[in-house]
């Protein structure tokens, strides 16, 4: 160590971090090394840590290069964010106990330590040397009796029950190629014992929220600060999962690159709030563009768990810069909006000659031309006209005599059409199955040169990607369901779509979602006007 890290370990004996409980080897060790400096110096040290700065902390950022600080994550949390997040803590019930996974130089246990004067205070560390500042900050500041320091890996670590307890903290930063191979199959292993999937490719973070709820028990909470990436990523999956079960997560605030979240790092940052054993039917979300901004964490929209549940990708749900007309909804919040099927090859899964033998029962009345929707008016009221889509259950067991012979027929000259090759037909679960979704009670047009064409399906068609089905999450009336199919038949420009070359507009399942639509108590009082 060169000679400013020992003049480190010597400040932090000084002030006090030997007296901290959990004192370790690896910390005595470190110690072995210490001179003594003035008391001038301490003294000095002293009354800055007592007024909120972290002297030892940014000395610490120095020593250390880039590289070593970025192998274990080790970027300290400016202290706008450290306090924004226990303002929010002291707005619930106070906890018996503190925990920061990771604690760095102890910033949020020494936040902490004032806003919950009776607490106990507990960090992880890994690392010894920040382990010793930790304890030093927190000695200084006159919260030793109640504070403990166990260096260790926060993954292994066992906290027991204490009451009701705070997880506060900014878990490290740290991608998976610095992952080893044992703590990947630990994640595996681990996140499998919740009937979860984990990627290899996540970052320690993520090992972290899972830690964090093989620690907790029903009634702790917590804000936890990560990079922002989870929110959309395939390796995300397995911390959105937890956000929507056990963590029971009330809500995120992405904090975006320009308010510099990390003075050090230009990244998209998020603040995931949760309180184990809960199961909102809604979440907050928030966007924003300040640190200033973040004092208040309330705010931003509410978005239904069904949404966040069949949402990939959450973090284009945290914008809510339009204002939404009073009474309005996002359609999303009251309908899922799903593409219909791809069949990979319409020339043969769609009826014609070559199937005039296969049995009624598997030929389904489709939407198979956006043109049919556009002509059909406000309901499709029946179907009869339409054009039928081949749909084989998977088991094709259950057909006997003539229709066992007509869909072995059919199916040898789908072979030999090559209906069992290409992209979708190889990734379906039996290639001759093409897994038609059910009838939507609403269909829409989503790619022309003109607004989307919205139809009440009374006929219960079928349709295929050439439509979006829309899914109500909750029961509307015939009433309701009408209300809305007339306002979206009225109330969309093209604007609010994608404007291709050409004048050709699409939407997306999600873009189609934020269209603002009235809610379903304004759907009833409109069908009545
Ligand atoms: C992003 S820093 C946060 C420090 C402090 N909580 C703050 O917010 O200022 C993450 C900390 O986690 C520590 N760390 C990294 N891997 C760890 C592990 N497996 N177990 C415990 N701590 C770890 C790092 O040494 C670093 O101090």
């Amino acid at each position: 160590m060169k000679d400013a890290g020992f003049s480190l370990v010597s400040a932090a004996l000084q002030l006090g971090a030997r007296t901290i409980a959990g004192w370790s080897r690896e910390e005595e060790s470190l110690a072995a090394g210490a001179t003594a400096l003035s008391s001038k110096t301490v003294a000095r040290l002293r009354e800055r840590i007592v007024a909120n700065e972290d002297p030892l902390g940014e000395i610490f950022a120095e020593l250390r290069t880039r590289e070593e600080r970025r192998d274990l994550g080790a970027t300290y949390t400016p202290s706008g964010i450290v306090q924004a997040m226990l303002a929010w803590a002291q707005d619930q019930e106070s906890p018996a106990r503190v925990v920061d996974p990771g604690v760095g130089s102890a910033r949020f246990l020494v936040g902490a330590a004032s806003a919950f004067p009776r607490a106990e205070l507990i960090g992880v560390e890994i690392d010894p040397l920040a382990a010793l500042i930790a304890r030093a900050n927190l000695a200084a500041g006159g919260f030793g009796h109640r504070s403990r320091i166990i260096l260790g890996d926060y993954r292994q670590t066992k906290l027991g029950a204490k009451g009701r307890t705070l997880f506060i903290g900014n878990p490290p930063y740290v991608r998976h190629h610095l992952i080893e191979p044992r703590w990947k199959a630990w994640l595996v292993q681990k996140a499998r014992e919740f009937g979860l999937d984990a990627s290899q490719l996540a970052g320690l973070h993520v090992y972290f929220f899972l830690a964090t709820v093989l620690n907790a028990g029903a009634g702790d909470y917590g804000a936890l600060i990560t990079a922002a990436e989870w929110l959309d990523v395939n390796y995300g999956k397995l911390l959105r999962a937890l956000f929507l079960g056990k963590l029971g997560g009330q809500g995120i605030v992405v904090i975006e690159p320009a308010a510099a979240p990390f003075p050090d790092a230009a990244s998209t940052a998020a603040i995931t709030f949760f309180r184990v054993g809960t199961k909102p039917a809604s979440v907050r979300l928030r966007r924003v563009k300040r640190l200033k901004d973040l004092r208040d964490l309330g705010g931003g929209r509410l978005v239904r768990r069904e949404r966040l549940e069949s949402e990939r990708r959450w973090s284009r749900l945290t914008f809510a810069a339009r204002e939404c007309p009073k009474d309005f909804v996002e359609l999303g919040e009251l309908c899922r909006v799903h593409r219909g099927q791809v069949t990979g090859a319409n020339r043969l899964w769609i009826a014609g000659d070559h199937t005039t033998e296969l049995p009624e029962r598997v030929l389904f009345p489709s939407i198979t031309k956006a043109r049919e929707l556009i002509m059909a008016g406000k309901v499709l009221e029946d179907s009869s006209r339409l054009r039928r889509v081949v749909d084989l259950p998977e088991d094709l067991g259950e057909f006997e005599g003539e229709d066992k012979k007509a869909v072995d027929r059919f199916l040898r000259l789908a072979l030999k059409r090559g209906g069992d090759q290409g992209y979708i037909a190889s990734h379906r679960r039996a290639w001759w199955s093409v897994g038609l979704r059910k009838a939507a009670p609403i269909l829409a047009t989503y790619m022309a040169r003109r607004p989307p064409a919205f139809v009440r399906n009374i006929a219960s068609a079928r349709h295929i990607n050439i439509a979006h089905g829309l899914y109500p999450r909750e029961l509307l009336s015939e009433i309701q369901l009408r209300a809305l199919v007339d306002h979206l038949s009225t109330g969309i420009s093209v604007i609010d779509g994608r404007t291709y070359a050409g004048g050709l507009t699409k939407f997306e399942p999600g873009e189609m979602e934020r269209l603002f639509v009235p809610g379903p108590d304004l759907l009833s009082v409109r069908s009545r006007q």
